[in-house]
């Protein structure tokens, strides 16, 4: 049998083939498997919470936001030399994901998510949040959207969405919300899939844009101390560079991560013959359960990075020779020896590595919870007989992405 993801990603299967090649890759004899990207993956639910956990000396972050195709095929792309000299020279600091001062790191970390931290979601605060993601919901539906015809793009309408929802949850300018999904993608492109000429230098120059913008957002929330996240950083006093990155990356890592969840569950929800999960939404409480189903088994972000820096033996006893790894967070959520029925909406288990686990696990979690929560239970309220436009009727072939996935969801509203 052909190794299940060998050639296709997550984001070009439907939500029933990813189901089938998950359950394949759980049954495949060996637990890691070198993918033709270079790029060693590992799935089993123990191996991935480890090497996400990242703990040990032989398992490093520092490499988790490189781009995929490396920095000698930037440099050999003019264009993309160009936005690279004028947007992105010194290169970026590091300051989430990729940074190793575990001192630096905390400060950064809890000013976004620590008790009080920026995105935290305090139990009193939810109503209010909640109201806030349910207008963003409407502003997103109504500004952009022509619903009379009954038709509805789902995944425009989901990355409107979530580009909006971030956008005000880091404190930038409105104006600027619409433009944060492309520059979002830039950065989420570069990090998954191996991208060439033209594409690769308009990436590199949303990347730039990304910069760019939070550049000026750190330096106006310095004079300024507002109560977004650039005044914050800016209060705790970490470093400029750190902060203009702290302030990038979170803008990038909301927007696709969100609105792939939204678009893949969505697929799940309409395709189902008896639409028992989509019916849920209509209940508040089990619309909490329905959204936390859908970030376990069909999350925006289905792999991360990881980089294994001396020969290494998992407490599993999987081996590890040094090298990238591509750390499959999604898969682990259905390994059936941490979840017996992972497709079962009741199914028991342990915690879900949507967010990845450990010092760096997701900031913007409790937000992207909510967001999901709150978008699906609002399309249900709108379109409660939705149905979805069968695939065949649109062309566009998704892309191989490593990291990000999603689906291309058009409805009909009644
Ligand atoms: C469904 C939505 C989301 C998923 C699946 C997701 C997933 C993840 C994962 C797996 C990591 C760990 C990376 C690592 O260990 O190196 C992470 C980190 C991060 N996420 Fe999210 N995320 C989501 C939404 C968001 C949102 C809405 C924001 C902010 C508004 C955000 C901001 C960040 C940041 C800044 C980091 C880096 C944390 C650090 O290393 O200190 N994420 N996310």
């Amino acid at each position: 049998m052909k190794f299940p993801f060998d050639e296709l990603t997550p984001n070009q299967l439907s939500f029933a083939e990813r189901d089938e090649r998950y359950r394949q890759l759980h049954d495949w004899s060996e637990p890691t498997y070198r993918h033709n990207s270079g790029l060693r993956m590992v799935w089993r639910y123990d191996d991935v919470r480890e090497l996400m956990e990242a703990a040990s000396p032989g398992i490093s972050n520092a490499k988790s936001l490189e781009p995929l195709v490396g920095f000698g095929r930037i440099a050999a792309n003019p264009r993309a030399v160009g936005h690279l000299c004028r947007h992105l020279l010194p290169l970026p600091a590091k300051a989430t994901a990729d940074l190793t001062d575990d001192i630096l790191h905390k400060r950064v970390w809890d000013t976004l998510a620590g008790p009080g931290g920026h995105f935290t979601v305090p139990r009193a605060q939810r109503p209010q949040r909640i109201k806030d993601l349910t207008e963003h919901f409407h502003h997103a539906l109504g500004t952009e959207r022509d619903v009379s015809d009954r038709t509805l793009d789902v995944t425009s309408l989901s990355i409107d969405y979530a580009a909006r929802i971030v956008g005000a949850a880091v404190g930038l300018p409105p104006a600027d919300w619409p433009h944060v999904a492309i520059w979002s993608g830039a950065q989420s492109g570069l990090l998954g899939r191996r991208m060439r000429g033209r594409e690769l230098a308009e990436a590199v120059g949303g990347l730039g844009r990304l910069f760019t913008v939070s550049a000026d957002a750190i330096a106006s929330g310095g004079r300024d101390r507002t109560d977004g996240l650039p005044g914050r950083l800016c209060a705790a006093r970490i470093p400029r560079r750190v902060a203009v990155s702290a302030v990038a990356n979170s803008l990038a890592a909301g927007v696709h991560t969100v609105s792939g969840s939204i678009q893949q569950g969505l697929q799940r929800l309409l395709n189902n013959p008896d639409r028992q999960w989509w019916h849920l939404l209509a209940d508040e409480a089990s619309t909490a359960h329905v959204a936390a189903k859908v970030l376990q088994l069909d999350p925006g972000l289905v792999a991360w990075k990881r980089h294994v820096v001396d020969s290494l033996t998992l407490r599993s006893g999987t081996a590890l020779s040094p090298g990238p790894v591509l750390v499959m967070c999604a898969a682990a959520n259905r390994d059936p020896r941490a979840f017996p029925n992972p497709l079962d909406l009741h199914g028991a288990g342990k915690l879900p590595l949507t967010f990845g686990f450990g010092k760096h696990v997701c900031p913007g979690k409790q937000l992207a919870q909510l967001a999901v929560e709150v978008f699906l239970r609002e399309l249900h309220a709108l379109a409660p007989a939705a149905r979805l436009v069968p695939a065949r009727q649109r062309t566009r072939a998704r892309p191989s992405d490593l990291l990000f996935s999603g689906a291309d969801i058009v409805i009909v509203t009644g």
